[in-house]
């Protein structure tokens, strides 16, 4: 481990989306790539944390130098993020799948003629929202991600009172910014002190931008 401000603190972070099956070959899915995620990891590891990263299905890799626990659906991710704490600070910035197919069939749905099939769905567990309400052994920070396409600043605002989380990273995922799946993230940070604009930069940048306040958080604290 790199020695850093962040030596000795155990972070956990979820990265990228969920796969939800609905037989043994096919699945619902959303265009989470892990980019924003992964780079996360790296910059609170390049800080000294030690990171556990619950990962689902990511168009990227997962990196060196953390601790990597790979997932398919919402509730293994679940599972792994309750099996990963205590932490001192969890960051979840996986596109968890918002539901999951009711009852998966065991085996291939087959085509009928005539006859298509339906699909019905149950909601899966919100985990920033279980995590941010724990009773016990909550960890001192939780940082939530908002994907919206509209009236960001409100949703965001709407959603960290909702989940109970400390910290909202949200950002626009409308078609047109390129963000879902790009390099770069345009982010406002909604914290007890109202929102933060920040500039448009490299995933990379926000990355280190959040690590960075992390620090300065737990040193306050
Ligand atoms: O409610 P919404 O999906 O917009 O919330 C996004 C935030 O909640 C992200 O931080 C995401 O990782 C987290 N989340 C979760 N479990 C879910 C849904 C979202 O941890 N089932």
């Amino acid at each position: 481990l790199t020695d850093g401000p962040l030596t000795g603190k155990h972070i956990l972070v979820t990265s990228g989306p969920t796969h939800e099956p609905i037989d043994p070959v096919r699945y619902i899915a959303n265009r989470s790539s892990g980019a924003q995620g992964t780079a996360i990891a790296v910059a609170l590891r390049d800080l000294g944390a030690d990171v556990s990263f619950v990962t689902g299905p990511a168009d990227v890799p997962a990196p060196s130098g953390v601790r990597v626990i790979p997932v398919q659906t919402a509730r293994e991710m679940q599972a792994a993020v309750e099996k990963a704490l205590p932490a001192d600070v969890a960051v979840f910035a996986a596109a968890v799948a918002d539901w999951r197919v009711a009852s998966q069939s065991g085996s291939k749905i087959k085509k009928q003629q005539g006859k298509l099939p339906v699909l019905e769905f149950s909601e899966n567990p919100d985990i920033l929202a279980g995590v941010s309400q724990m009773s016990e052994g909550r960890p001192r920070l939780v940082v939530g991600f908002a994907a919206e396409t509209d009236d960001v600043i409100a949703h965001a605002t709407a959603k960290r009172a909702r989940k109970g989380c400390d910290w909202i990273v949200a950002n626009d995922v409308s078609p047109d910014t390129g963000i879902m799946g790009g390099t770069e993230n345009a982010v406002t940070l909604i914290s007890e002190r109202g929102a933060e604009e920040w500039p448009r930069m490299g995933k990379d940048e926000v990355a280190q931008q959040l690590a960075h306040r992390i620090v300065d958080y737990l040193a306050k604290k």
